[in-house]
């Protein structure tokens, strides 16, 4: 398939999907960045982005003022669309800010089940602030992540270890100058007559714990140099710096937004490279239902993946068509070549399509 670009509300865009392009079960990798219900219009003027304003001036690029549970209400309606279209091996990153961030979540928890959440990711969304105001500054929005099925699409991520990380994690240095640390043998628990409870060079686990392998392998260990003893006999073993691949990324996250958006509240793309490669393979279709300047897109095309992305602000499409226009295609990345469908409300009812290559549907 090709990738898709709406113009449209997100229902009748997602109902689009589900019933005229038999999108059910298709969809590896959702991200959505909805409104966060902060009862504001986001404008842009003079071609600039203003992330939060009332100005009149400006001309609206989307609206964010429902409230309360007209808001949960309103994305819950989404999400089940959302999980119908999810494949088995699906996910869902959902951005929210920490005002209704919690509320989101027990509602996610009904649609997706809790037993499919995975993480409360925290996003470190800019430098310190000194508003002057009772409370604490706020740096950070959350990223509510979960799996449709036990088994989704997960390309484990490992970040590069930083020369301040080797020097702490890795303090010692063999007479090749190579830095490494070590690691107690035994873990926590015994095992009744294992092989990991057996001596190895004459020496029992301490007392509660078992050798973390048989003896075999701390006797192989031992002869290719991957045990070190200390003064007092005690067996560690040595984990070299350059043989790790990088450290388990956390659930704390420092993506800050573009100083310069082109479009108000534009995500980080370095933030949405790092969930499609991890959530998604090179032949999924990843979806972004508000889809604002594309963000998600262009890192999906850039990703090599198929997309979809649905807007119903005339800013956000151009926003989101020019953003696309930035990748200019080579011999490792596709220059974007995508349907463009405009969802318009003017026949209810009447679902009739309009064929070329901008088509027109009316709903
Ligand atoms: C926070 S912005 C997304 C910004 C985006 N992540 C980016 O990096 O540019 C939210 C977007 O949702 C869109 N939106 C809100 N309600 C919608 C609806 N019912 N259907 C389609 N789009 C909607 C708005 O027009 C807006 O562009």
């Amino acid at each position: 398939m090709k990738s898709i670009l709406i113009h449209g509300d997100n229902i009748a865009g997602l109902k689009y999907l589900l019933n005229e392009k038999n999108l059910k079960g298709k969809i590896d990798l959702v991200y959505i960045d909805p409104p966060f219900a902060t009862g504001v219009n986001f404008t842009i003027t003079d071609g600039r982005a203003t992330t939060i304003s009332n100005s009149k001036n400006g001309n609206i690029a989307y609206t964010d003022t429902l409230k309360g549970t007209d808001f949960i209400e309103f994305l819950r309606e989404r999400l089940n669309l959302l999980k119908e279209l999810l494949s088995e091996q699906g996910s869902i990153y959902l951005h929210i800010d920490y005002k209704i961030g919690h509320y989101v979540k027990v509602m996610m928890d009904e649609v997706f089940g809790i037993e499919n959440f995975k993480n409360d990711i925290t996003r470190v969304k800019c430098n310190p602030k000194n508003f002057d105001r009772i409370g604490y500054g706020n740096m950070k929005d959350l990223i509510l992540f979960y799996s449709k099925t036990t088994t989704p699409i997960w390309n484990e991520p490992r970040e590069k270890y930083t020369e301040k990380d080797f020097e702490k994690l890795f303090p010692k240095k063999d007479k090749q100058g190579r830095r490494y640390t070590t690691v107690p043998i035994h873990a926590p628990g015994e095992t009744e007559n294992g092989k990991s409870s057996q001596p190895f060079k004459g020496i029992f686990p301490p007392k509660g714990r078992h050798w973390r392998v048989n003896v075999e392998t701390l006797e192989q260990w031992d002869k290719d140099g991957l045990i070190e003893w200390s003064s007092t006999g005690n067996p560690r073993k040595i984990i070299f710096a350059d043989e790790r691949e990088g450290k388990r990324v956390q659930d704390i996250w420092e993506y800050k937004d573009p100083q310069y958006p082109t479009y108000p509240t534009e995500k980080n793309p370095d933030l949405l490279d790092l969930i499609i490669k991890t959530s998604s393979n090179n032949d999924s279709v990843v979806l972004d239902c508000f889809c604002g300047s594309g963000t998600t897109l262009k890192s999906a095309q850039t990703n090599n993946r198929k997309w979809i992305g649905i807007d119903q602000s005339e800013h956000a499409i151009k926003a989101t068509k020019d953003k696309l226009e930035t990748v200019e295609g080579d011999l490792f990345i596709a220059k974007p070549d995508y349907e463009f469908i405009e969802l318009t409300e003017t026949m209810p009812s009447c679902q009739q399509r309009l064929k070329s290559s901008g088509q027109k549907v009316l709903i």
